[in-house]
């Protein structure tokens, strides 16, 4: 409606011009799902900006990007290769594509408790045990800014003659400094989502796909998309995509030498304040540094509660939090003083009175063992069992503890009760439970007739 007849709450909101910019697809403006005009133009110097052959706007997040990277590439029934630790709209995509995982482990971060990006000694490994997987999926950029060795992973896709795909959602970013970790595009991948809303200043769920040669069917990529886009997409997500990237083209190197230096700043301010640990250049050059990762845990805070400590004492809302630590982004758009509030913010909560209690942190659980594919297990007959008969069932929902969306438990793969106590004491712990029908874990579903 363009605005017209918009509740007097929602114009105070939105403002009028961005009311009166929600338009359908009129012929002027392009149409998503056949760009022939301004869409198509704005795309194409996307993919100049990005070193891509070809760019796709999306307006759901890389979450769809992901989606149809799978669903292009992989049929019912073969084989991919995905780093259990992905993104759970990944372990989304195995479930409506019907393809086989072949998970790569990823290696554990113990001080951190998260894991870092598949290696590539544990995916040639895979690649000889796996001579039929038709395609390969990595991360190639962590929430906690460390990198995998893109080179090194996507050459051994690309021996094995497999498309190779990049979850870079972290990363729109990595193209436009030289300090920043190699982008997977830069690489060689051959298809790449970026989250453009996560670190470029497009609007949330707007997201980019960029295809880097030949090896998919770009005619496919569209199919998928067409199915997983809506058919009304948002007119502002979509020019926010042109005018980030033109932002990031035309001052990329210097706004983001700019959030460096700032990070830069703010870890070293850091590293004076007795107890805060904040890891740096010390993890090497697969590192994101504008990303601030910091623990309290040897004052006593969960990463939990240091992240609420900050928003209700001193107003500051970081990216993400987790058991351990919390998680802050620096951008182009920060100021000097913006850290400076950090640093002093964290300086005070770590002066604390009294005697310490530190944290008691559990470990996150060695990987479930696969007894049917996510999707044999999601369209399953199922039933609900209270939390403790669960152990040696097929789990039938994802359990994601959110952040970071990984589930712990896929449909498909054993409980144990490793991963019940798990779930158990991250919930305690204030991190919510997502993809369950019952958030509180007093009961989960699982396969009713187990193989
Ligand atoms: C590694 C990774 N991939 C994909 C996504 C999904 O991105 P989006 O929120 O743009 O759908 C996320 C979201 O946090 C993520 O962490």
């Amino acid at each position: 409606m363009q605005g017209r007849g918009a509740p007097e709450d929602l114009r105070a909101l939105m403002g009028m011009p961005a009311l009166a910019a929600d338009t359908t697809q009129v012929l002027d403006l392009d149409d998503i799902h056949r760009p022939r005009t301004a869409l198509k133009a704005a795309q194409e110097l996307a993919a100049r900006a990005w070193g891509a052959d070809r760019t796709w706007f999306l307006v759901n997040g890389s979450s769809c990007g992901n989606m149809a990277m799978i669903l292009a590439t992989v049929e019912p029934g073969q084989e991919i290769l995905v780093p259990r630790t992905a993104h759970r709209s990944i372990h989304g995509a195995l479930v409506l594509s019907g393809a086989r995982p072949v998970y790569l482990e990823s290696p554990l971060d113990e001080e951190m408790g998260v894991h870092h990006p598949v290696e590539p000694g544990t995916l040639a490994r895979a690649l000889e045990a796996h001579p039929q997987a038709r395609a390969l999926l990595f991360t190639s950029l962590t929430p906690y800014g460390v990198a995998a060795e893109v080179e090194e992973l996507v050459a051994l896709g690309r021996n094995r003659g497999i498309p190779v795909l990049a979850d870079e959602a972290w990363g729109p970013h990595l193209a436009f400094h030289p300090d920043l970790p190699v982008s997977a595009l830069a690489a060689g991948a051959d298809l790449v989502v970026h989250s453009a809303h996560k670190l470029l200043s497009a609007l949330s769920q707007a997201s980019m796909l960029h295809q880097g040669g030949p090896a998919v069917d770009a005619a496919r990529v569209e199919v998928a998309l067409r199915m997983l886009q809506s058919t009304s997409p948002n007119c502002l997500l979509v020019a926010s995509l042109d005018s980030a990237r033109r932002q990031v083209a035309l001052h990329g190197a210097r706004d983001w030498q700019h959030a460096l230096d700032l990070a830069d700043w703010a870890r070293e301010a850091l590293a004076g304040v007795p107890g805060l640990r904040c890891p740096g250049p010390d993890r090497g050059a697969r590192y994101d540094r504008t990303r601030l990762v910091i623990s309290a845990v040897e004052l006593g805070y969960t990463g939990v509660e240091l992240e609420r400590l900050l928003r209700e004492r001193e107003g500051i809302q970081v990216e993400m939090s987790d058991l351990r630590q919390i998680v802050v982004m620096v951008a182009p758009g920060h100021q000097a003083g913006d850290l400076e509030r950090l640093v002093g913010a964290l300086s005070r909560l770590a002066r604390r009175e009294g005697p310490v209690r530190m944290p008691s942190l559990p470990e996150p659980p060695p990987p479930p063992e696969l007894a049917m594919t996510p999707r044999e297990a999601f369209f399953a007959s199922t039933r609900v069992l209270p939390l403790a008969q669960a152990p040696g069932r097929v789990c039938a929902e994802f359990l994601t503890p959110y952040p970071p969306g990984i589930p712990l438990l896929c449909p498909g793969e054993v409980l144990r009760t490793d991963h019940i106590e798990y779930l158990t004491r991250a919930l305690a712990a204030g991190i919510p439970l997502e993809g369950s029908a019952d958030p509180t874990l007093q009961t989960v579903r699982v396969v009713a007739s187990d193989p």
